[in-house]
């Protein structure tokens, strides 16, 4: 191929992934990470392989993700070590959930706990496509404008063929509650369980199938992708469960279900 096809080929080959970003409402604004490089997050899908939601491994066993995520332990597998979800790379490791645990409280009207522990029937193995993320300690705060990082896949819808479907990445600011909870925002609909993160002009932001998905901060998982209004409009930022606010809980979860021998 001469050099101006060539050209031609790979601005092509952008715009249709461009195209099919804005069609699919992946992460908007974003862009696709070194392969591998975020090696904590897991898709989570159905046993017929449709991802639906991001996910975060915090220990060989357990995984974070959003409780509107709970698709029903049946339907549902967890996929460490991805990065195109449509092309077989030898890196990835399918696991069974062994048990689903939403935070008792979860409201599905409010998204108020919108955390959900999933435990694997069998550990994953850490190698260099797949390790853990860390958590805040319990109560940790953020400060407004702190740079965070959000990653995922979003939905590839069923008639989609063989498009590229790999992970992406933005980095966006954290709102103060009190701004996002303002008249012209989210008017009060913002709890103390929740964080907000975007810029105030829009353009960057988490949308529908990135759910459950990782914010991360400071090196830690701060927030948990949850709900927002459309996705990328300005003066709404995306909304995110707060992780710190659940450390307690997640600690106690975990070490509730150590090595229980529990037969199933
Ligand atoms: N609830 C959506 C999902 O299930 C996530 C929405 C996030 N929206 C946003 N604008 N940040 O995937």
């Amino acid at each position: 191929m001469d050099l101006p096809s060539l050209l031609l080929c790979i601005l092509l080959e952008v715009l249709a992934v461009n195209c099919l970003d804005v069609a699919q409402e992946r992460i908007v604004g974003g862009y696709a990470p070194v392969p591998h490089s975020i090696k904590y997050i897991v898709s989570i899908q159905t046993t017929e392989r449709q991802h639906i939601c991001g996910g975060s491994l915090i220990n060989k066993y357990w995984t974070i993700t959003a409780a509107h995520c709970d698709i029903g332990i049946k339907n549902m597998m967890i996929v460490a070590g991805d990065y195109s979800l449509t092309i077989y790379e030898g890196t990835e490791q399918e696991i069974m959930p062994h048990l689903l645990v939403p935070h008792p409280e979860y409201n599905e009207t409010t998204n108020n706990n919108d955390i959900m522990l999933i435990k694997l029937r069998a550990p994953v193995y850490l190698n260099n496509y797949v390790s853990i993320a860390l958590l805040p300690r319990q109560d940790a705060s953020i400060a407004e404008g702190r740079m965070c990082r959000v990653s995922g896949w979003g939905f590839v819808s069923p008639n989609g063929g063989e498009i590229p479907s790999t992970l992406r990445t933005v980095k966006l600011p954290i709102v103060s509650t009190q701004n996002c909870n303002s008249s012209q925002s989210f008017d009060g609909s913002i709890t103390g369980n929740m964080l907000c993160a975007g810029f105030s002009a829009g353009g960057k932001d988490a949308c529908q199938g990135d759910s459950g998905g990782p914010l991360v901060c400071e090196g830690r998982v701060y927030g948990l992708v949850s709900w927002g209004r459309g996705c990328a409009e300005p003066q709404f930022p995306g909304v995110y469960t707060a992780v710190s606010k659940y450390r307690r809980w997640i600690d106690n979860t975990i070490f509730s279900y150590y090595s229980r021998c529990d037969k199933d």
